[in-house]
């Protein structure tokens, strides 16, 4: 019988847990699992590997170390959705408990452990997707709790803003560092710059492999794992957590990027908020393209670009719509009134009553009434649809083939390698991967809407997205891979 108590106190003196014996079954643990379970000390421990690897048991382990050994303990056990929680991880849980430890309420999505401890169970979803009045429900349910420590599993299904709220909930009075216990599997999100490229204070960062795992693992699982590509092979079974891994799907072709990131430079100068790297030319004409926002969640973003294909000025930042308008007008004046292309989804609507009277980008829209009688409409501002937005990709692509944009700004160069294909319907086909954002993108896409590298811009020249498929289509051939 273990002595809970007695054990809490030797793990906060740093004692190595290397063994345990769980519901009438001894576990004994792989060296990243003795590390992973046996850090009490600091404040975030992340285990990343490759599948099979052992993080989740790893989790599980010293979630129970941590309500067992410590009464009156308070935890929050999150994944993406509280149905993901009870399919995946309850069962393995409930496998390491004696029956007699705890009350599992449904209902309530507790765990009431018979010491005073307590499991809250919670779909992070809640707090990343739907609406701003759910999210803020969602924020108001985490303000009530104080926890001792959280527990993520898959964290690199979840956005650093949620990790940011959790945290400010991490005050429950036990005597050991409040924690956040994480695992994932090798991804391109916020986490690699938090605990691998830049990791902060008191993070731990555990690596492991499937192969760590061996003794626990199905041969011919290990053997058909083994059989995938290089890159599976890595990211998967290694568990190798590089970015030449990780953009198995991004939308923009590696080549391109690195010879952006040969141009980085800084800035020449500021001007109210915005970054310039060239003034204006009168030899030159521009165009600007405007990604707004409601100002609280995601930036918005501002690109102005050059008929020589320069990126030459940027806004990017949290503001509210009336000064998303001023930057616009500011960029505006500065680069002699070019034309501006602003997307008009939801917030943008806004924005487009500020700056209607400026020069702005018109869109057709075709309304059918009946086979014989159709209508053209000529509407302000540009409309993100799944097929506009292939447009708008496809167009950049196509600039980029020809090796015309030249792109200084480090932000935008990073979201290009995060921009990914995606099956979300939110996204449209594309977007940042998650936990990042593709505000700069966008702008920058929608300033290059139409430009052409051989005849430049005319001024009020209006091209609508299908025309200029068509064009696309037909100065290049293998246009299938991505429409
Ligand atoms: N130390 C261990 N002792 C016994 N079984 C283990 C141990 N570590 C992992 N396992 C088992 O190996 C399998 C894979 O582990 P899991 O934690 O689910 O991997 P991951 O979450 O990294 O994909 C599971 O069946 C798990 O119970
Ligand atoms: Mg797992």
């Amino acid at each position: 019988m273990t002595n809970w108590i007695k054990l809490g106190k030797q793990i906060l003196d740093g004692y190595k847990i290397e063994e345990i014996e769980l519901n009438g079954r001894m576990f004994k643990f792989s060296p990243k699992q003795v590390k992973f379970i046996s850090n009490f000390k600091d404040r975030f421990c992340l285990y990343s590997g490759g599948f099979g690897c052992g993080k989740s048991l790893a989790l599980y382990v010293k979630l129970i170390l941590h309500i067992q050994c410590f009464p009156g303990n308070r935890i929050l056990l999150g994944r993406k959705t509280l149905a993901d929680i009870e399919r995946a991880i309850l069962p393995d849980l409930f496998d390491l408990m004696p029956r007699n430890w705890y009350e599992h309420r449904v209902k309530d999505a507790v765990i009431n452990i018979k010491n005073g401890s307590q499991i809250i169970m919670f779909g992070l979803d809640a707090l990343q997707d739907g609406s701003l009045g759910d999210i803020k429900k969602a924020e108001q349910k985490v303000k009530s709790l104080n926890l001792g420590a959280y527990f993520i599993d898959q964290l690199e299904e979840i956005e650093y803003s949620v990790f940011e709220a959790l945290n400010s909930r991490l005050r429950n009075n036990i005597p050991l560092v409040r924690q956040g216990n994480m695992t994932t599997n090798p991804a391109n999100f916020w986490a690699y710059d938090y605990f691998k490229k830049n990791p902060r204070s008191r993070t731990n960062l555990i690596e492991g492999s499937m192969l760590d795992n061996k003794e626990y693992l199905p041969e011919d699982y290990l053997e058909d794992q083994l059989n995938h590509d290089e890159r599976y092979v890595k990211r998967y079974v290694y568990g190798q957590w590089t970015p030449d891994v990780l953009t198995d799907k991004a939308v923009f072709a590696q080549e391109y990027i690195n010879k952006f990131e040969d141009d980085k430079k800084s800035p020449i100068a500021n001007e109210e908020g915005c970054e310039i790297w060239e003034h204006y030319r009168p030899e030159l004409e521009y165009q600007i393209g405007v990604d707004p926002s409601e100002g609280i969640i995601d930036p918005s973003s501002i690109s102005v670009v050059s008929s020589e294909g320069k990126k030459v000025a940027k806004y990017n930042g949290k503001i509210p719509i009336h000064a998303q308008i001023e930057k616009v007008k500011f960029l505006y004046a500065k680069y002699n009134q070019p034309l501006i292309i602003p997307e008009v989804n939801a917030s943008g609507i806004a924005l487009l009553e500020g700056i209607k009277d400026l020069k702005c980008y018109e869109r057709e829209e075709i309304g059918y009434y009946s086979k014989l009688h159709s209508t053209k409409e000529k509407r302000l501002g540009w409309k993100t649809s799944h097929q506009s937005k292939q447009a708008l990709i496809a167009n950049f692509q196509d600039l980029l083939r020809k090796k015309f944009p030249v792109v200084y700004d480090e932000s935008t160069i990073e979201e290009l390698k995060t921009f990914v294909w995606s099956d979300s319907a939110k996204e449209k086909g594309a977007g940042a991967q998650r936990g990042f954002h593709d505000d700069d993108v966008m702008s920058t896409l929608l300033a290059f809407w139409g430009l052409n590298p051989t005849i430049p811009i005319v001024p009020k020249q209006i091209n609508h997205f299908e025309e200029r498929l068509k064009e696309i289509k037909k100065s290049r051939k293998p246009i299938k891979s991505y429409i």
